[in-house]
């Protein structure tokens, strides 16, 4: 740990050398995803408008794949300034100590996009990033990916079909109590090593939107996966906040810019890539796909609905109120 910390604080050092002997600002960019889905997309478009409206000044680079580094280093990399730039899921705040985040966890609490844009494009919205600061981290965009099913080696066609299944999840604790809630097993695990885990059996399942599924080819070791739609999963974009204040103002501008681009791009595109990786998993033959009927959906609903109640603290009465209100959603009227 200690020897990661010194190794990413050279690396830090080596970077701003670099940027000043090249007069060239660099800002490295690491993900866990592939290049094929909403987020890489999102982020090599990012990339290239930058360059494109500052002239050539900034260069982005962008490390997919946790090929730079994995879920919590990259937290960890980006506060002491060893990559500048990140888009972790909503769901990997919590252990810096921004609980708040998880309120986009909680199942069913989105019924669509639309739900989701008055939050994530709205007053609550910049409220959750502006917690950030104080982490010194700046947020500076919401990108979606999509809603997430559950997959497994066995057909899941109601809750209790996922009883005592070991299943991933990220690393929030309102996942941990969705999974407790229709009798699961959570496990916390980095992304990139969710392949392996469910090829050697070591979880038997797990939920994501169906692009992360396919570009990890996850979909190759799980027989079944069932449509449930049952909670979101996004992204928000992040930068180290000092660096971010020490950029030239011109250049933050073209920046922000460049993210806006971005944002209305990859929100654009979420949906269809999500689509497409459906098609293909179709095709794939590998795995059965299953659409649940309306009344298993609500079986669904209404087994996660405790979760509501239970991890209310946790991310705040208030704000899960607040969201209520711009949704209508109302867990106690299930
Ligand atoms: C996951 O860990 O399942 C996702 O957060 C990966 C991602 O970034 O979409």
């Amino acid at each position: 740990m200690k020897l990661r910390i010194v190794m990413m604080c050279v690396l830090a050092l080596g970077i701003s050398n670099v940027v000043h002997a090249a007069d060239e600002i660099v800002i490295k960019f690491s993900h866990v995803v592939a290049l094929d889905t909403p987020k890489g997309k999102a982020s090599e478009l990012f990339a290239k408008r930058a360059a494109e409206l500052t002239k050539g000044k900034v260069k982005v680079e962008v490390y997919p794949n946790s090929s730079l580094y994995k879920d919590k280093e990259e937290m960890e990399a980006l506060q002491i300034g060893a990559v500048q730039m990140l888009a972790p899921s909503l769901a990997k705040f919590g252990p810096l100590g921004v609980k708040e985040f998880e309120v986009f966890d909680f199942p069913y609490i989105f019924d669509d996009t639309a739900d989701l844009h008055k939050i994530t494009q709205g007053p609550i919205g910049a409220s959750l990033l502006a917690k950030l600061e104080a982490k010194g981290i700046k947020g500076l965009s919401f990108w979606d990916n999509g809603f997430k099913s559950f997959s497994a080696n066995t057909p899941i066609k109601s809750p209790s079909d996922l009883k005592g299944k070991k299943m991933r999840i990220q690393s929030s604790k309102v996942l941990e109590e969705e999974m407790r809630s229709v009798g699961a097993i959570p496990q916390v695990m980095a992304f990139s090593e969710v392949y392996q885990a469910l090829q050697t059996g070591v979880v038997d399942g797990t939920e994501n939107p169906i692009s992360n599924l396919y570009s990890q080819k996850m979909h190759e070791v799980q027989k079944y996966l069932t449509l449930t739609n049952h909670g979101y999963l996004g992204y928000a974009v992040i930068v180290n906040k000092k660096f971010w204040e020490g950029l030239p103002a011109e250049v933050r501008g073209q920046l922000e810019q460049a993210m806006k681009e971005a944002t209305v791009y990859a929100n654009k595109i979420a949906q269809e890539e999500n689509d497409n990786a459906l098609e293909g998993v179709k095709k794939s033959g590998k795995t059965t796909v299953y659409a649940p009927t309306k009344e298993e959906r609500m079986a669904f609903k209404k087994a996660m609905a405790p979760v509501h109640t239970k991890m209310a603290d946790r991310v705040g009465n208030d704000l899960l109120q607040s969201i209520y209100k711009e949704t209508g959603f109302d867990p106690t009227k299930l």
